[in-house]
């Protein structure tokens, strides 16, 4: 795909992938894109996963032709991205290969050289001139590996964006940008918003016309939008005010009072609400879906004198990706002795600048008159707290 008059997306789209990084679904397939530039210098920027090599390499010689790319400038070692360079750099022995000294190290451990008598070590702020075209590298280290740089085309103001800006997805459509590469974001790169922070403040002393990442569509118009998200994303702010209902249910008792819940906030005409069920629904929504909205119920029976393990295991994604703050409900359902409320505030004790509303719901075995009350107090106090955000 040409992007400009000599800059050309290269990469592949993976449409049988059911899990990216063996763990997030990905209903529409993955990109994993590369890109070639033009010019005296020609210039390849990253790889792709190791089974679409050769369909890669057939992109660059149909470009390329003959002729030999002088450069291949590694961003980030990451397998979907590095998985190709062996097969590339045997092809062009005489290709100079640049990344960071970190993205070297990482080399000789997965390929057992790191090019040492063809390589090119990048540090924050060098440029390389290709011709036309000059690049300009910004260390962007845990965006989303310790490795990663960025690097900015400064005639064309084009930031080819390593995984930053990327999402889910085979399509270039921008239609559900945001819903694909929010969970992208916070399932991936969550865990490190201050030094996502570092990297847009650093990013703020450039013009950029093009966002280029490896994954998902190319962003070329409203750009102050997408930063002002990951701007958003990055410092932990929730992105709308809403509500995240999360739930489990063993004989179906809870989920009646998260439904209970649900309607009458619908009725309130509360309009922003996530119902996500912890057993059956992935994480990966249930994390995104979370960090989107500024409010999270939880709701969870007691089990084994704590809360449900689902309930327990998704808890930790959150406070694995420093959840903060977000206003949270909590609801426990027990037949003897309550523990819910107790373990799943303890499990939470580590974030930062969380606040509980003041009602909980507290049910015994099944739903009776005073859990009703429960609920619809619970309900109008999230309703007030949704309309102070
Ligand atoms: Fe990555
Ligand atoms: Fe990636």
């Amino acid at each position: 795909m040409q992007i400009t008059q000599s800059i050309y997306q290269i990469g592949v789209h993976d449409t049988q992938i059911d899990l990216f990084e063996g763990q997030f679904p990905v209903p529409d397939g993955m990109s994993y894109h590369s890109y070639l530039i033009l010019d005296e210098k020609i210039t390849v920027i990253d790889s792709v996963e190791i089974s679409f090599s050769n369909e890669w390499l057939s992109h660059i010689k149909k470009l390329i032709g003959d002729k030999k790319p002088d450069y291949l400038i590694i961003q980030h070692m990451e397998p979907d991205h590095s998985g190709s360079i062996m097969h590339f750099m045997n092809l062009y022995p005489e290709c100079t290969i640049a990344a960071s000294q970190l993205a070297f190290t990482m080399m000789k451990n997965m390929f057992h050289t790191d090019f040492s008598n063809r390589r090119l070590i990048l540090k924050n702020q060098n440029n390389l001139n290709l011709g036309n075209h000059c690049l300009h590298f910004f260390c962007a280290p845990f965006v989303h590996w310790p490795e990663v740089m960025m690097s900015y085309e400064s005639t064309q103001q084009i930031l080819f964006s390593a995984d930053a800006f990327g999402s889910f997805g085979c399509t270039s459509s921008l239609d559900n940008w945001k819903n694909e590469a929010r969970r992208y974001y916070f399932n991936i790169v969550g865990k490190y918003g201050v030094q996502v922070q570092q990297i847009l403040n650093q990013l703020s002393t450039v013009e950029i016309q093009m966002i280029c990442p490896l994954h998902g569509p190319i962003l070329e118009t409203q750009l102050s939008y997408y930063v002002h998200l990951y701007d958003k994303w990055s410092s932990y702010q929730p992105e709308q005010s809403g509500v995240t209902i999360t739930y489990t249910s063993f004989y179906g008792n809870t989920k009646q009072a998260v439904l209970l819940l649900k309607n009458y906030l619908q009725k309130k005409g509360i309009q922003n609400i996530s119902f996500i069920d912890l057993v059956r629904d992935d994480l990966s929504y249930a994390v995104s879906e979370s960090f989107k909205n500024s409010h999270l119920i939880l709701a969870s029976p007691t089990y084994n004198g704590t809360c449900s393990a689902a309930m327990k295991n998704f808890l930790h994604h959150l406070t694995d990706r420093n959840f903060s703050n977000h206003t949270i409900s909590l609801i426990e359902n027990s037949t003897w002795s309550p523990m819910s409320i107790k373990s799943m505030k303890n499990i939470l004790s580590m974030c930062k600048n969380i606040h509980y509303t003041n009602s909980t719901v507290q049910i015994t075995s099944v739903i009776d008159s005073n859990t009703l009350n429960q609920i619809q107090q619970l309900a109008d106090e999230i309703i007030l707290s949704l309309q102070s955000t």
